[in-house]
């Protein structure tokens, strides 16, 4: 009665709860909050008790910097929930904060967006840490759809929209046409794999000890999958595996696509694969229009031209590859009460 009462008063929101990043759009307002989905706790006593002392940015910054007692957590891996406790409280806070920090208002409705190859199972999760995070109301979305309704395809139309999502912890693809999924595939492979690739590369190359975010760095910095007409080079600091000592060593672009080609390989088999499963009316669509790019790790130097050359047909870019599924979520919300007609698939649960 409480929540139903204090959720009058909230505006619906929707989140992505990505492996990466968590971004919230509100309702009225657009995205409000893009943060880390990573949080430091402090561990309380022989119990084990755990207290959160900094969420999203502040705690990715704490990542392999942390003293004795204090550890950092991505609750979610490769889209799924690996633990629980840390996910209710990760969405609360940013319910909180969403509703600019009133903590007894945050009983809002909630869109939130699971990878369209989670389990029933993975899925009540979600549902369950929203829902004990303090929503009234939780709905879940598949991803795919919000990002192809966040590019601005006319998923609506009776044509064949292709949208394909690289994220952090899962890539995904899927086939849009009269307000649905026809065809979706997903692989638990994306940018976290090229980091940890990067970080098996300097260890083999040049026996050297990177951590987490140096590695993501490297790939931000040097990172491509195509050859550059000039490659790039970097200075990479870490630890020696031989003699324990800090070491500095130069590392070049080609090693980078080389170390991360494997993975990238994987996603364009999933791509291949989508096609083959695909309605050749539809597939004629997506020849004529292309598919278009989303997730962050599209920003991956040369991977439209990549996929463009392995597909062949065009590439398009999402305007906000980081931001694309929160704001297809919101034009869900924006439209939902208008009434506008959205024939989609959602889960829904309240409490
Ligand atoms: N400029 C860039 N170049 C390469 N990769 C990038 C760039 N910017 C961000 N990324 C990568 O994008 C990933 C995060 O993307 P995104 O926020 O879409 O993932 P997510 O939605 O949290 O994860 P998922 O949907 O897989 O659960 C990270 O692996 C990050 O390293
Ligand atoms: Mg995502």
């Amino acid at each position: 009665m409480f929540k139903f009462l204090s959720g009058l008063f909230s505006r619906d929101i929707g989140i992505d709860l990505g492996s990466a990043n968590t971004v919230v759009y509100v309702k009225g307002r657009g995205v409000t909050i893009d943060e880390p989905s990573v949080l430091a706790i402090r561990k309380m006593g022989n119990k084990g008790r755990k207290e959160v002392i900094a969420y999203g940015h502040f705690a990715k910054k704490m990542i392999g910097k942390t003293p004795v007692g204090i550890e950092t957590i991505r609750p979610l891996q490769h889209g799924v929930i690996a633990d629980f406790d840390m996910t209710e409280q990760m969405v609360a806070y940013y319910m909180t904060e969403a509703n600019q920090g009133r903590r007894m208002m945050a009983h809002p409705r909630v869109a939130i967006c699971v990878p369209a190859c989670v389990t029933e199972v993975e899925k009540r999760a979600v549902v369950d840490a929203t829902l004990g995070a303090g929503a009234r109301e939780a709905f879940v979305v598949e991803e795919p759809l919000a990002a192809a309704l966040g590019t601005g395809l006319p998923i609506n139309e009776p044509r064949g929209n292709m949208v394909v999502d690289i994220g952090g912890g899962t890539s995904e693809v899927a086939v849009l046409s009269l307000g649905g999924v026809v065809i979706s595939n997903s692989l638990r492979t994306a940018g976290e794999d090229l980091d940890n690739a990067i970080i098996s590369m300097m260890r083999q190359n040049y026996t050297l000890s990177i951590g987490d975010s140096t590695a993501e760095s490297v790939k931000f910095e040097i990172g491509s999958v195509i050859p550059l007409e000039e490659e790039l080079e970097m200075e990479v600091k870490g630890r020696d595996l031989m003699d324990g000592l800090p070491k500095v060593v130069k590392v070049t672009s080609n090693e980078v696509r080389e170390a991360i080609e494997p993975f990238i390989c994987r996603i364009e088999d999933m791509l291949r694969y989508a096609v083959e499963q695909t309605p050749p009316e539809l597939v004629k669509d997506i020849v004529d229009q292309g598919l278009v790019l989303t997730g962050g790790s599209a920003l991956l130097r040369g991977l439209n031209v990549r996929f463009s050359d392995a597909m062949n047909v065009p590439v398009h870019m999402a305007e906000q590859p980081l931001l694309s599924v929160a704001i297809g979520l919101g034009k869900l919300l924006e439209t939902v009460d208008r009434g506008d007609k959205i024939s989609i698939t959602v889960d829904h649960s309240t409490v």
